[in-house]
């Protein structure tokens, strides 16, 4: 089972029900001349070519020139607009939590470990949180399938210890009935992050009530931003929504379009597009497109395919901003999760705050964490921050 735990909140209104599941150096920035293109490896190994500073949306005109740190830095500061109107209604912190299900169940961790229930095998990943002691046996830990060794610079399966027998690079898994591939990747990720199984079931459930209630009206038309292997996209298009997932890899947007054919969705309105999710969002702002829902994962560091630098602290802010115009006038939600960086849930909702500052609906934020099945303990994965608009928040309540 999974709970949504909120922790003191001043709000009355209850959280929706929770639910089960069925990233070295840091490379320069957007803006900066790069003197070796090969000079900086991130994420997807991409070089880095010499680029004119990425145009955006937001007009300078609207800009008051505050003393910034960017300036210290000597590097051009994107300019912000002002807030668009009051605050939101708020409401956290919320902490989403995902239990073990049938299909996947984080069965301990210590040690600096965590041991992992995926689909048929067990996996023993680093947890850099993981400061306690295990409570299941040594025997125990050592009965597992793979473990990520990290000890050797290979792409691909070479990171990763078979004790029983050598792996294929994926296995069969399930969210919810839907199928996808887990995978041994070389960064340690097993192609799926499970606690976002939290905002899989709420983007099912509210998409599925919009679909139910109006069933004559156009689709929601979702945006999934740093998209990954993609099962956001297809649990969203499962539900009745037309989505469009934008990622920088196109090992990952191969990836993604496996657990498509896998999922038996080929024929579902999903379309996958290899780009840098700034470059995307700006292009479709000049083209005047909307989106009923937008949801956004980006990682720390990160690149565009043509070598765009995504850095979370210094592009997250015009990302937002781009988002905010993307939005369209029947609205539902927008979804920010943040992993592993050093900021606080607070950061990200003051932030969200900002960006869709005069909107109705109410803004809610918090964590995602992992219940542990066999000790009463839960890991915090990463921190998140939604908006949601006065429909979804009727959708969410059944009405
Ligand atoms: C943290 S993963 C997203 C996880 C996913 N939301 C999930 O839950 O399964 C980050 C993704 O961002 C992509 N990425 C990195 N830089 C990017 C950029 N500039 N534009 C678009 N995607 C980018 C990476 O290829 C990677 O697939």
């Amino acid at each position: 089972m999974v709970r949504n735990r909120r922790a003191k909140s001043p709000n009355k209104n209850s959280a929706p029900a929770g639910r089960k599941f069925g990233a070295g150096k840091a490379p320069p920035k957007r803006n900066e001349k790069l003197s070796k293109p090969n000079s900086h490896k991130t994420a997807n190994h991409k070089s880095a070519p010499k680029k004119a500073p990425q145009k955006t949306s937001i007009e300078k005109s609207q800009i008051k020139d505050w003393p910034s740190a960017n300036a210290a830095q000597n590097q051009p500061r994107y300019q912000r607009p002002a807030p668009k109107g009051a605050r939101l209604r708020e409401r956290l912190p919320i902490i989403l939590e995902t239990n073990a299900s049938s299909d996947y169940a984080l069965l301990d961790s210590g040690n600096g470990l965590k041991l992992e229930q995926y689909g048929q095998y067990r996996i023993v990943r680093p947890e850099a949180q993981a400061l306690w002691q295990p409570c299941l046996s040594k025997k125990q830990w050592e009965d597992v399938d793979a473990v990520f060794t990290g000890d050797v610079e290979e792409e691909g399966l070479g990171r990763w210890h078979f004790p029983k027998e050598q792996l294929p690079p994926t296995w069969p898994m399930k969210f919810d009935g839907l199928d996808f591939f887990g995978r041994f990747t070389s960064f340690r990720h097993t192609g799926v992050f499970p606690e976002q199984a939290s905002h899989w079931h709420f983007m099912q459930d509210t998409i599925g009530a919009k679909c139910a209630r109006d069933p004559n009206a156009e689709p929601p038309r979702m945006l999934n931003l740093f998209g990954y292997t993609g099962v956001a996209s297809l649990v969203a298009a499962r539900a009745g929504a037309h989505v469009t997932h934008v990622d920088a890899s196109k090992k990952a947007i191969g990836w993604a379009r496996e657990n498509q054919e896998l999922a038996g969705l080929d024929d579902a309105p999903i379309r996958w597009i290899c780009d840098d999710a700034m470059k995307f969002c700006a292009r479709e702002i000049r083209r005047g497109k909307k989106y009923d829902a937008i949801i956004l994962d980006p990682p720390a560091f990160g690149r565009g395919p043509n070598g765009e630098v995504w850095q979370l602290f210094d592009h997250l802010c015009e990302q937002l901003d781009m988002v905010r115009e993307l939005i369209s006038d029947r609205p539902l939600f927008v979804t920010l999760t943040a992993y592993a960086i050093r900021t606080s849930f607070f950061a990200m909702h003051e932030l969200m705050q900002e960006c869709f500052a005069g909107l109705e609906g109410e803004l809610q934020s918090g964590e995602l964490i992992l219940r542990e099945e066999n000790a009463p303990r839960q890991l915090s994965t990463s921190m998140f921050s939604r908006w949601l608009s006065d429909e979804t928040l009727t959708l969410q309540k059944g009405e």
